[in-house]
């Protein structure tokens, strides 16, 4: 198979796991990578022996790219995402899509426009774990979804990221940095969400650094750092989520999903494993299930694999930007609600992606074949 040929843009933190995992995937060839910072750049392209280090505009001209990984920050992501899919590229972009919805939608549409794909992370609901709970919802195993939870109750990345002040700003916090993992695995299992409400704030208006290098630096915090939102489903079932950067522990599940004939205990969703874990009426603990489905490490960049896949056959896409902009709405919307003290009513919705299919995964981590294959999209 044609591999499709990626340059990456955005060299940090985040860049290391899918300059690794890109080359484990046989139709993935990452062949350029770039950065603000070139020295980070040409960093990594000797670290992960990659052919060409360009800046921003040199990669999104060169002929030889299809696909750009934008894993720039939150704010430079619609920028650079639209550079790229006017310059001809297919694009794949960290999480959120964008800071606003305006640009998420100049993203949607630019894409549209010149007939290129959009996907966005997190690929997280691919793994083992989410695709596991997925079949048993579809299996009938908890009855009908009546209601929800998630919550990613933590103290803040001051403690460990090495440049953190870009998570108290807007496009980001515990809501736009965490909240779509949380988001994107409760749509997936439940559906598209019609309204939401929520209530935020700024519960400490400063915090200081205490990772390195910037240890004792101060962050002037200006973006909500509690969020609580209530999320009505389509379907019916009401989701209750919580993000916060507030809170010094808690033992809170990550997500739950109630139905009428049991509960889903559903793994961390900023992974890609186990446990799942079942609650039936009438018995008296949980039971482990075993996973069904392979990818279970971290395999961040599975959502770029599946795309290639998509480019070359002409399916959907499964980490679509459609999806992301239903959370990136979603979040919003929590937002808008807190401040205007109504209910928003939601304006998009998107399709569920088609379950991955489980031998064709074990192909693809076996490396055997060079290629998995797709499903429908229209379940
Ligand atoms: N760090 C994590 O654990 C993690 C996990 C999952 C997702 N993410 C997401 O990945 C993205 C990047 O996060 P990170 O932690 O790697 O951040 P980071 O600050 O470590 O790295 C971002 C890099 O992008 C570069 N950059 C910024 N604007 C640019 C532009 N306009 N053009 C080219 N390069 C530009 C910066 O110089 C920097 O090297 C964010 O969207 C974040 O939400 C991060």
């Amino acid at each position: 198979m044609k591999k499709v040929k990626i340059g990456v843009v955005g060299c940090g933190n985040i860049s290391d796991i899918y300059l690794t995992n890109c080359q484990t995937f046989q139709n993935l060839e990452v062949v350029a990578v770039s950065d603000l910072d070139l020295n980070k750049a040409a960093e990594k392209a000797l670290k992960y022996n990659i052919r060409k280090v360009l800046s921003v505009q040199e990669l999104l001209a060169d002929p030889e790219i299809d696909l750009v990984i934008n894993l720039t920050i939150p704010r430079a992501h619609a920028d650079v995402c639209l550079q790229a899919l006017e310059a001809g590229k297919h694009v794949y972009v960290e999480k959120p899509l964008s800071t606003t919805l305006n640009d998420g939608n100049k993203i949607l549409e630019k894409a549209e426009e010149k007939g290129l794909m959009i996907g966005a992370a997190p690929d997280t609901f691919l793994g083992g774990g989410i695709q596991t709970c997925k079949k048993l919802i579809q299996d009938g195993a908890i009855g009908k979804p009546i209601a929800a939870t998630a919550f990613m109750m933590k103290h803040g990345p001051e403690s460990w990221h090495p440049d953190p002040e870009f998570f108290y700003q807007d496009g980001a916090g515990p809501m736009f940095d965490m909240g779509p993992y949380y988001i994107n695995v409760l749509i997936q299992l439940i559906g598209p969400v019609r309204r939401v409400t929520g209530s935020t704030q700024i519960s400490v208006p400063e915090r200081t650094i205490t990772s390195k290098p910037k240890y004792g630096k101060k962050i002037e915090v200006n973006t909500p750092t509690h969020v609580t939102g209530i999320l009505d489903f389509e379907n019916g079932a009401i989701g209750t989520i919580i993000t916060s950067f507030d809170v010094w522990g808690s033992k809170t599940p990550y997500i739950e999903i109630y139905g009428t004939e049991g509960t889903l205990s559903v793994p961390d969703p900023n992974t890609f494993g186990g446990p799942v874990m079942i609650r039936k009426p009438g018995e008296a603990d949980w039971e482990e299930v075993g996973l069904t489905h392979g990818f279970i490490e971290n395999s961040r960049g599975l959502g770029v694999a599946d795309m290639a896949e998509a480019i070359h056959s002409g399916r959907p896409l499964r980490a679509s930007g459609k999806q992301a902009y239903h959370v990136l709405e979603v979040m919003h919307g929590i937002y808008e609600s807190s401040l205007n003290g109504m209910h928003y009513t939601m304006k998009s919705t998107f399709e569920q992606a088609a379950p991955l299919p489980e031998n064709g995964i074990e192909e693809l981590e076996n490396d055997k074949v060079k290629t998995f294959e797709g499903g429908t999209n229209n379940e």
